[in-house]
């Protein structure tokens, strides 16, 4: 199928720390699974990256790092655009548009920011935290994007860029396309390693509760094996007794694509040890390729740079019209 025939898909991470497996079981398989039935757009989403700071001095090469990645994972950069959200100037722009129609009530409601803001004083909060909602539905928007891969963290976030393009669309005639979301069904949320009661994050500062795609085989293995689970005999799947193991089944699932309830029986009469033991091969084997197509893109700098350069050059070229059209309806004088 051409991409003129095809739905337009949009999804992005943001470069603010290592990727995981839990971006790759919530996000990245699906976007390598889906590439070819839609016509993709996969933003490195760096100003989303710096509602936390950034140290300038390593956060381009993370840019940089994160598209090896996608393409190392198994996106392929002939049939899908690659690029940097801040080498698309409609992005901030659009963003601007649809701040002036959201409500501080609705932004307020987000879980996310009420997890990063707890405990602190609205004097050290930034205003980018409190409007990355906005920033992402402009993302979505602009492409007139029909389906966004996503994990389960990002459920409300899309769910306040519909309601943002059903109130624009409703005040101002058809703009936006009203995307929906693709959550997996096993490995949405994965959870931290050695507290499941938390998500797995990329930028934890405890690296145990994750794992890096980019980590080394043993250091796979060992995070794995130090996993923190329970001391219940045997395997079984149930997420609210035994957070820990079912976790370690969902991961399982999400690289072998089977349900971990199946797993739970196969192993219901081994140990903790046997499953962990076999959850870290299985990861090690499955990335074992990546990484290696990951260092040898790296040693490949202006191929990467000159992709992303592309990507940038036909984004924009796609977003104008919404953001013309958008521009016209709210009433400015055309440029
Ligand atoms: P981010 O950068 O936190 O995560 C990127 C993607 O990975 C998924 N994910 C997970 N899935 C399962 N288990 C986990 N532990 C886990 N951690 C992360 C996320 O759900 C996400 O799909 N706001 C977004 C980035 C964004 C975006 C967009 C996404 C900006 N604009 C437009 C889609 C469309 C974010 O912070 O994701």
């Amino acid at each position: 199928m051409s991409h003129e025939t095809q739905p337009v898909l949009f999804s992005g991470i943001q470069p603010s720390g290592h990727l995981t497996i839990g971006h790759y079981a919530g996000a990245l398989r699906n976007w390598v699974r889906l590439q070819h039935e839609y016509d993709c757009l996969f933003c490195i989403v760096d100003l989303h990256a710096i509602t936390v700071r950034q140290d300038p001095a390593t956060f381009a090469e993370r840019c940089l790092s994160f598209a090896a990645q996608y393409i190392a994972v198994g996106i392929d950069p002939q049939a899908s655009t690659i690029f940097l959200q801040s080498h698309v100037p409609a992005h901030t722009e659009l963003t601007w548009l649809l701040n002036c129609n959201a409500y501080v009530g609705e932004l307020s409601r987000m879980t996310q920011f009420k997890a990063k803001t707890q405990g602190k004083t609205d004097k050290t909060i930034g205003v980018g935290l409190f409007d990355y909602p906005v920033l992402m539905a402009a993302d979505i928007l602009l492409y007139q994007t029909q389906l966004v891969p996503v994990g389960a963290d990002q459920k409300q976030h899309l769910e306040l860029t519909r309601d943002i393009a059903i109130r624009m669309n409703h005040h101002y005639g058809p703009l936006f396309t009203v995307p929906e979301g693709f959550f997996p069904e096993v490995g949405a949320r994965i959870m931290s390693l050695q507290d499941p009661a938390n998500k797995m994050s990329k930028s934890d500062p405890n690296a145990n509760n994750y794992v890096a795609l980019l980590d080394s085989p043993e250091t796979m293995r060992k995070k794995i094996r130090r996993a923190v689970t329970d001391a219940t005999p045997g395997i079984t799947y149930e997420p609210d007794a035994r957070p820990g193991v079912a976790n370690l089944l969902n991961i399982y699932g999400a690289f072998t694509g089977e349900s971990p309830a199946a797993l739970a029986e196969r192993y219901a009469d081994k140990g903790n040890a046997a499953l962990k033991h076999d959850l870290a091969e299985v990861i090690v084997e499955a990335l074992q390729p990546f990484q290696q197509r990951y260092h040898d893109l790296m040693t490949n700098r202006d191929y990467l740079v000159a992709l992303l350069r592309q990507g940038a050059q036909s984004a924009q070229q796609r977003a104008l019209p919404t953001l013309r059209a958008t521009y016209e309806r709210m009433g400015f004088l055309p440029a």
